[in-house]
């Protein structure tokens, strides 16, 4: 099979044409420059002071660990630990060109920024290793976006939160930028409807689901979610009535098909 070729694919009924290999051409390329770009002005920036101060409100003073999706060269990494000194933050990027970049921001936070090379629809990661995942401007690039949101999911532990931004086009100007101007230089990205991400959600079992929308030159949506502590088991031929109520994780419930 040639992996280079996009191939369409089917996803909650949205088809994207869209391969992880043409992510890695653009930011193999970018991450030259990406530091120096103007989006970290209009868009990067703005979208990681509205997660921080969010995890800032969920978490306080208490330690936590959190993994950013599709970190890049660790620029919100890094704002982060700098805004949170208790978060121990974890980063997976596709693309190690992106991650090379970092290496002095992570190095400069001993081992309390930990880059790892990943595809976010396979995390690298044990089950409920997390108590927050975030992802910011990444999410457009991923073909299948339901593997990756349920990945997200599986890693957080029961309660953790999910804070999720990418540019909001639900409006012309959103629309035209990101459906006309970024699809038109990166390819068949696909940036969600906040129906889209409702239901990417709802489909992965998280609850609590909370969109804002920040209005701006680059509009983006901000989807803050909880992983919820029990979830209820797929309709399989062993489930039984603990199961029926609740009272079997999901994960038991593989453990139990095994
Ligand atoms: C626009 S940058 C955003 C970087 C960072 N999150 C920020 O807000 O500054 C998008 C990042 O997503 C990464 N990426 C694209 N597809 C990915 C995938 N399937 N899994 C993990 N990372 C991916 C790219 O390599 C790139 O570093």
């Amino acid at each position: 099979m040639d992996v280079l070729r996009p191939e369409p694919i089917e996803a909650n009924g949205v088809a994207t044409m869209y391969h992880t290999a043409l992510a890695k051409d653009e930011f193999v390329e970018w991450s030259k420059s990406y530091d120096k770009s103007i989006l970290q002005l209009l868009l990067f920036g703005p979208s990681h002071r509205a997660v921080i101060k969010r995890l800032r409100s969920q978490f306080g003073d208490r330690p936590f660990r959190v993994l950013d999706v599709g970190c890049g060269t660790g620029v919100f990494a890094e704002r982060m630990r700098t805004a949170l000194p208790h978060a121990e933050v974890w980063g997976v990027d596709l693309v190690s060109a992106m991650l090379d970049k970092g290496r002095p921001r992570y190095a400069a936070h001993e081992g309390r920024i930990i880059p790892i090379q990943g595809d976010s629809e396979r995390l690298p990661f044990a089950t409920a290793s997390f108590d927050a995942v975030t992802c910011c401007n990444s999410f457009h690039h991923y073909p299948h976006q339901d593997r990756a949101v349920a990945e997200m999911r599986r890693v957080l532990v029961s309660g953790g939160k999910l804070m999720l931004i990418d540019g909001y086009r639900d409006m012309p100007w959103g629309w035209l930028i990101y459906d006309v101007c970024v699809a038109g230089v990166e390819g068949a990205v696909h940036h969600c409807s906040a129906k889209r991400f409702r239901d990417l959600l709802a489909g992965a079992g998280f609850i609590e689901h909370a969109q804002r929308r920040h209005p701006g030159f680059a509009p983006f949506i901000f989807n803050e979610a909880s992983a919820p502590a029990m979830v209820p088991l797929p309709h399989i031929g062993v489930a039984n009535d603990a199961a029926q109520r609740g009272r079997v994780t999901a994960e038991s419930a593989a453990r139990q098909r095994n």
